[in-house]
């Protein structure tokens, strides 16, 4: 009910009477009121005015159930939802709900994580207060050989997301690290399960520094927050929604065709290393070439020194620009 209030509040320009509120929820005056008191205790400001009803002066700038759920209702992407104060990672929660049959579209996020997990075998920092650590399931009916363009279709979905809600121009480093002025900002970490030729699930993990305000030394150079990119905070949960909301029309895309050839276009202009020198790092050999772009399967296309196109995969290998991280 909370959520629906708060949904109802931030509809309405001005106040919503407690009558409408009864009607529309179905419960009694009493019942909205201690709703409201407990949406207070959570921080948001509502007015409540004697004969015009309430109004929402501020929303909560702290991540609750609450304002997830509000943020996200109407949407198949994100519907059912987990919400966790704590937990080890989003991705194993989100594996474990699969595996017991949690159907497409079902998200997990958590405040804090106390083992994120990062590509590589990497850990994720993913202390409380300022971060967006969520995961979803996803249950295509694809080859497994197909889904590492899933990740590509995510990192659209967060670039745009993320440029909906905050206006900076979001960047892609080929295959999925959001980059904003040359710093990763975001990160994501695909997880599949599969039999020989048949996909069960897919998770898609994404990690997003919103307002983080410091990062430790040894990623200081090369990790951003949105709130460092400019200088204003914000509200973790309408960038969960606004990334959803992305997504869901990018993966009906790629369903289509099972390939990027509709998206391709628009992944290139959020590109960072298109039509720029960089090499390819393989466990035994260093490469260098342009960066052409991507193709229809999301293979990066670097053009070697001798003219040769190479297709390099995802997962593969690792790509950096010449001078750094991009
Ligand atoms: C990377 O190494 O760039 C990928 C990082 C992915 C981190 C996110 S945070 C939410 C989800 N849960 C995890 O344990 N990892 C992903």
């Amino acid at each position: 009910m909370k959520a629906e209030i708060i949904r109802k509040l931030k509809e309405t320009d001005g106040y919503v009477s407690g009558q409408q509120l009864c009607e529309t929820l179905g419960v009694s005056r009493t019942a909205v009121w201690k709703a409201i008191r407990r949406l207070r205790d959570e921080g948001y400001q509502i007015e409540a005015v004697r004969n015009r009803g309430y109004r929402l002066l501020r929303t909560a700038d702290v991540l609750t159930e609450t304002e997830c759920r509000s943020d996200l209702a109407g949407r198949w992407l994100g519907n059912p939802f987990y919400f966790f104060d704590e937990t080890d990672s989003t991705n194993t929660q989100a594996k474990l709900l699969a595996e017991r049959g949690a159907p497409e579209g079902t998200l997990v996020l958590a405040e804090t994580q106390t083992a994120g997990k990062g590509r590589r075998g990497r850990s994720w920092v993913s202390p409380p207060g300022d971060g967006l650590w969520f995961s979803f399931v996803l249950r295509p009916s694809i080859r497994p050989s197909v889904t590492p363009m899933l990740t590509l279709v995510a990192a659209m979905a967060v670039a745009a997301g993320i440029e909906d809600v905050t206006g900076l121009p979001a960047r892609i480093k080929w295959p999925n690290d959001i980059v904003i002025s040359g710093k990763k900002a975001v990160g994501i970490l695909t997880e599949l399960s599969a039999e020989a030729l048949e996909t069960n699930y897919v998770i898609v993990g994404i990690g997003i520094n919103v307002n983080t305000t410091d990062f430790p030394e040894e990623i200081r150079k090369t990790a951003t927050s949105l709130y460092l990119e400019s200088g204003v905070y914000f509200n973790r949960s309408s960038i969960v929604a606004a990334v959803m909301k992305r997504m869901e029309p990018y993966y009906k895309t790629y369903l289509s065709t099972v390939s990027l050839a509709e998206l391709r276009d628009e992944y290139m202009k959020r590109l960072v290393s298109l039509d720029r020198d960089v090499v390819v790092l393989e466990p035994q050999r260093e490469r260098r070439g342009v960066c052409e772009g991507i193709d229809h399967n999301g293979c990066l296309l670097v053009r070697g020194e001798d003219g040769s196109v190479e297709r390099v995969m995802s997962g593969e290998v690792s790509v950096r620009g010449i001078y750094g991280y991009v």
